[in-house]
């Protein structure tokens, strides 16, 4: 049987005059809604207690698994404010969908698809004020999560989890906005092997990207490329979003899903753009130094990261060790800009949703 989130409204939510300040420059994942939708889930009884609450603080026991063992999965996406006011989610079944493979994948308890939608309707409904207006490029960001919830510390999946569904006014996720950025190539860390958890997304993936994010800081460049952890030989990931390279022939590559990359929402999406946009999408695996010849030859023409976030983020240059590869011009390229454009069209209702990817929540 399906949850039902029940709404128990904030007793003292934020002012209309509180809520405009947020919104006026809502930075990213900074400032979090009203409420927030809840469910309990145990070995023996399964879902139940789903409801939206007032966000606040929560508390955890010190011993609850989460901390120690880092159960958890969660998901991002976005709800959309249209010009006429409706409020839309991007795909949100794919998002429940691969929660449920996270889910699977760290041993917690998958939360069916239909739950998961109906937790951020009920939150996007509840808290539909802060939905940012305006054309630019601002939306609702929302977190869903499942952690482990016992408070027990033998190594095994926990018998009780939460799941819990946030949400944050945000803006876009890089302040420099479109503007092409460094990527550091690393070869001394990986995020993700072979049969671990690099297609799932969860925390663990995130905290295993840091230590590369830090390397990447220390060398001017703001993010990271993540190589596979056997050979350190092919390309996987930038440190929480996907990669594509477009070649002057019109081909558009991107790492084949090899079990250590995160299937992202939008690399799916943008890999189903590319025929309309005049592009051959090409799904393989991508040999770095193969790569970085290809930029330097000139043959690779654009590189981007993407991601429910940052959308399409062009690459400026990699930098390997004491050398700079500086793709095409070292501007956002044509291919990318039109791509992004595309999304955010869709997203923002702008052009007809011909993919039908839309979910209309209120
Ligand atoms: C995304 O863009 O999809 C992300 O997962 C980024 C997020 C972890 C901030």
């Amino acid at each position: 049987m399906s949850l039902s989130f029940d709404v128990h409204p904030h007793p003292s939510p934020a002012s209309a005059e509180e809520r405009a300040v947020v919104l006026a420059a809502p930075g990213f994942g900074q400032h979090f809604t009203d409420h927030m939708a809840v469910a309990t889930w145990t070995v023996e009884g399964g879902w139940s207690d789903a409801k939206v609450v007032p966000y606040g603080v929560e508390q955890f026991a010190p011993a609850s698994a989460v901390f120690h063992y880092a159960q958890e999965v969660f998901e991002g996406l976005k709800a959309y404010r249209h010009a006429d006011d409706s409020v839309w989610l991007f795909r949100p079944e794919a998002n429940a969908q691969r929660m449920i493979d996270s889910a699977e994948r760290l041993a917690l308890p998958p939360l069916p698809v239909e739950d998961f939608i109906a937790s951020i309707e009920a939150v996007v409904k509840a808290d539909a004020a802060w939905v940012p207006t305006g054309g630019g490029e601002d939306s609702l960001y929302i977190r869903p999560f499942t952690i482990a919830h016992e408070d027990f510390l033998g190594v095994r999946a926990a018998h009780t989890a939460r799941y819990y569904c946030i949400a944050s006014p945000s803006g876009p996720y890089f302040s420099s906005g479109v503007e092409p950025v460094d990527f550091w190539v690393s070869r001394r860390f990986t995020r993700a092997a072979a049969g671990g958890t690099g297609s799932a997304k969860c925390g663990g993936n995130y905290a295993a990207s840091l230590a590369g994010q830090e390397e990447a800081y220390a060398h001017g460049c703001p993010q990271v490329l993540f190589l596979d952890a056997a050979e350190f030989r092919y390309v996987e990931e930038f440190g929480g979003m996907n990669c594509f390279f477009v070649t002057g022939d019109g081909q558009l590559h991107t790492p084949a899903l090899s079990g250590s990359i995160l299937p992202g929402v939008t690399r799916r999406s943008i890999l189903e753009l590319a025929r309309d946009k005049g592009l051959e999408p090409v799904e393989e695996r991508i040999e770095v130094d193969d790569m970085l010849a290809r930029i330097r030859s000139g043959e690779i023409v654009e590189a981007f990261a993407c991601g429910t976030a940052a959308v399409v983020a062009s690459v400026r240059a990699f930098k390997d060790g004491d050398e700079e590869y500086v793709v095409g011009d070292g501007t956002s390229g044509p291919h990318s800009m039109e791509i992004r454009k595309t999304l955010l069209d869709i997203q923002y209702g702008r052009i007809e949703d011909t993919h039908g990817w839309m979910h209309k929540v209120c």
